[in-house]
């Protein structure tokens, strides 16, 4: 007896830990409250679906384990809608015609949804529609999205439209299961070896996380592509997860290696103006249609890093690139063609993408889109938005994010991404004018009728939780609802996601949305403030290295070349006096940017050198607004460990001891970053470190000496 219970309690506390290990994201469907779920399980007692396609099943399935996991109770299937209080499908006006105008459907487009509650026979009921079955399921995602987190649904009249046509993961993932830059895990869709079954059930849980953030595609492996990816038993795979995802109204996107005409099809070279290679490229087209039928087109990065490319043959990005859209305009297939080129050389690597593209715009095809990372380098912590946005005015562009954190403390520090992507969604590029925000351009506000797209670089990998990091799940998260709609907030977006994932006590709400709101800012401090980059060792891209020197090495992949620390100052001068990159973008940035009195405080190093002593509006110094921006850097964290302590009771125990030690390692990298730095700066600046700021507990030769390990990393 006695060994059946303590049998019973272990198999209920395994169940428990397990159920709580972050699998679930923001999906839980933990019980809520019993006053608020009675609420809502009566409001949804039976569900009517107007139709019967995969899209609409996959919604009325996760409305019905949300009900039951929120509530306790499973919604009846009602076949008579009018025994119903709630009907999902689309076009419901030609049953409910009072409740809303035909116009009004057709307006949510591909994707967009209506939720509205509607007298009905004696009652009332509550219409998820929409002019397609994949805005009724947005429109269930956003119904569910609110019961999670206690709003009311009585008497509901809401519509929305995505911002971008194409919302977009592009996992940087190879054949044989590794992910470049990938710090949860192998690849989730590479080299597999579990059951078909297990297999489908993981697709199926990441396909319902990205439908519920507002994601629709998903481009499956590296952009450093594999021509391998091209052989037939690799198009099966993608097929097969592509069958899993298009239930929940995701399609697959190809990354491809630009000499995949002769590497795998044999031919002498990939020439894009030859008809042979435009050929093989058809017909390779045709043989991944007929796989997969809405399969979404190619992404390409051509010509950079040693990537094959159209400049191969003395051909430019836009011939390689038309190229491909003409293969694949016949199935409506876009290529996604990256901005992301720069060669050694003397120009200033900030200002190359622009050299290059910029007298491409207008030659592309209007089925190929140029994919611009947000910044002119490389998704550092923080970057002026790059001068692309408003420079090509005659060209779809879309913005790249990178979600997984790179050059942010991989999957080992909290930084909350939303606040640096709607930096640079809300920037003003002043191009054409006033209010040309990198938004507004690349959502089609300038050129209606082209298709529109935003991606970001996937954190996921085969981790049970996911992204490596419990707090990063948010950046999967915020970035998917920014991309459904930029106008949300940031913090709007972290108070939804932590209410799902942990607690919608406002007791813990109030608290971990200030850690989550300061944590990028902290990262920049302890990192690279006041537009300081690439100040990290070069290959790894993890912790700090400001001295590196590699005999013979580009000196774009040394951090000195962006620092420029010596005795006279700090900086990477852009002004017309230096590389002269502040001219890219339009007036008045230009003339912002290029003087140091306006050039707002946290790009001052980006575009500036200045002296060690120049003054600062804040009226210190440069070295000491330096030094005490580390300092800063470092006592967030310290207060982000500290206000983590105090959740404890919010929390399972397994997330919250996660993520305490996740914490732990970002304060002791947070000091070793600010010891690095300005020990190193230091030697140049020869001033003292100010009143105010701690003494660094690292010595800089040995820091210098320490070999970086970068297993316990992934
Ligand atoms: C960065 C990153 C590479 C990646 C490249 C890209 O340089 O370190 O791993 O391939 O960006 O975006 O293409």
């Amino acid at each position: 007896m006695r060994k059946t219970v303590v049998t019973a309690v272990i198999l209920l506390w395994a169940i428990l830990a397990a159920a709580e290990n972050g699998y679930d994201l923001w999906l839980r469907y933990r019980p809520l409250p019993a006053a608020i779920a009675d609420g809502y399980a009566e409001c949804i007692a039976a569900v009517h679906v107007a139709g019967e396609s995969p899209v609409l099943k996959a919604a009325a399935d996760e409305l019905s384990s949300a009900l039951e996991g929120l509530t306790g109770r499973r919604p009846a299937v009602c076949r008579d809608p009018r025994a119903c209080c709630l009907v999902m499908g689309a076009h419901l006006e030609e049953r409910f015609g009072g409740a809303f105008a035909a116009a009004e459907v057709e307006a949510c487009g591909n994707e967009g949804f209506i939720l509205r509650t509607a007298p009905f026979g004696k009652g009332m009921v509550l219409l998820v529609t929409g002019h397609t079955d994949a805005g009724v399921l947005y429109g269930v995602f956003a119904l569910i999205r609110m019961m999670q987190t206690g709003k009311e649904i009585t008497g509901l009249d809401l519509s929305e439209t995505p911002d971008w046509d194409l919302r977009l993961l592009n996992h940087w993932d190879n054949p044989d299961g590794t992910v470049e830059r990938g710090y949860a895990g192998r690849s989730l869709w590479w080299n597999r070896e579990e059951a078909p079954e297990q297999l489908r059930k993981q697709y199926r849980d990441y396909a319902r996380a990205n439908a519920s953030a507002g994601i629709n595609g998903a481009v499956l492996n590296n952009v450093n592509a594999s021509p391998g990816m091209l052989r037939p038993e690799a198009i099966r795979q993608y097929a097969t997860i592509a069958d899993v995802l298009r239930p929940y109204n995701i399609r697959v996107y190809m990354a491809v290696n630009f000499s995949s005409p002769a590497i795998l099809g044999g031919l002498p070279g990939s020439d894009p103006l030859d008809p042979a290679v435009e050929r093989w490229w058809k017909e390779k087209v045709e043989e991944i249609y007929a796989a997969i039928p809405d399969f979404g087109g190619f992404l390409v990065k051509a010509n950079s890093e040693g990537q094959p490319g159209p400049q191969n043959y003395g051909r430019t990005h836009a011939d390689g690139a038309n190229m491909l859209a003409r293969a694949l305009k016949p199935r409506n297939g876009i290529v996604m063609w990256r901005a992301f080129v720069y060669e050694p050389g003397s120009e200033d690597r900030a200002r190359q993408a622009y050299t290059e593209f910029v007298p491409l715009d207008g030659q592309f095809e209007d089925n190929v889109i140029v994919q611009v990372k947000n910044g002119p380098v490389d998704f550092q912590p923080r970057e002026p938005f790059s001068p692309l946005f408003g420079a090509m005015q005659n060209t779809s562009l879309m913005v790249e994010f990178q979600i997984t954190q790179e050059y942010l403390g991989f999957s080992d520090h909290l930084v909350y991404l939303a606040p640096l992507q709607k930096e640079c969604l809300d920037s003003d590029t002043w191009c054409p004018g006033k209010g040309s925000t990198v938004a507004r351009i690349t959502g089609g506000a300038f050129s209606p009728g082209r298709i529109t797209a935003i991606a970001g670089v996937a954190n996921t990998g085969r981790d049970s939780l996911w992204c490596g990091h419990h707090f990063a799940q948010a950046n999967w998260y915020a970035f998917g609802r920014l991309a459904w709609n930029y106008r949300l907030s940031a913090r709007e977006i972290a108070r939804e996601w932590l209410a799902m994932t942990f607690s919608s006590d406002p007791s813990f709400l109030e608290p971990a949305l200030t850690l989550m709101m300061r944590s990028r800012e902290a990262a920049v401090n302890y990192m690279t403030p006041l537009g300081l980059h690439h100040l990290m060792g070069w290959s790894h891209h993890y912790g700090p290295e400001p001295w590196t020197d590699i005999p013979g090495a580009r000196p774009d992949w040394l951090p000195r070349y962006y620092h420029n620390a010596s005795p006279l100052g700090i900086g990477f001068n852009r002004s017309p006096s230096g590389s002269n990159a502040v001219e890219q973008y339009c007036p008045p940035l230009r003339e912002i940017y290029g003087d140091p009195a306006t050039c707002p405080l946290p790009l001052l190093l980006w575009f500036h050198h200045l002296p060690w002593d120049y003054p600062l509006p804040t009226g210190n110094r440069l070295w000491d607004e330096l030094c005490l921006r580390y300092q800063a850097g470092v006592e967030d964290c310290r207060q982000f460990q500290k206000t983590w302590d105090g959740l404890n009771r919010f929390t399972d125990p397994r997330r919250f001891a996660e993520v305490q030690a996740k914490l732990r390692i970002q304060t002791r990298e947070a000091m070793w970053w600010r010891d690095a730095c300005l020990l190193y700066f230091q030697t140049f600046s020869g001033l003292p470190f100010p009143a105010g700021m701690e003494r660094p507990v690292h010595n800089l030769d040995q820091l210098k000496k320490q070999k970086f390990n970068l297993t316990h990393h992934n």
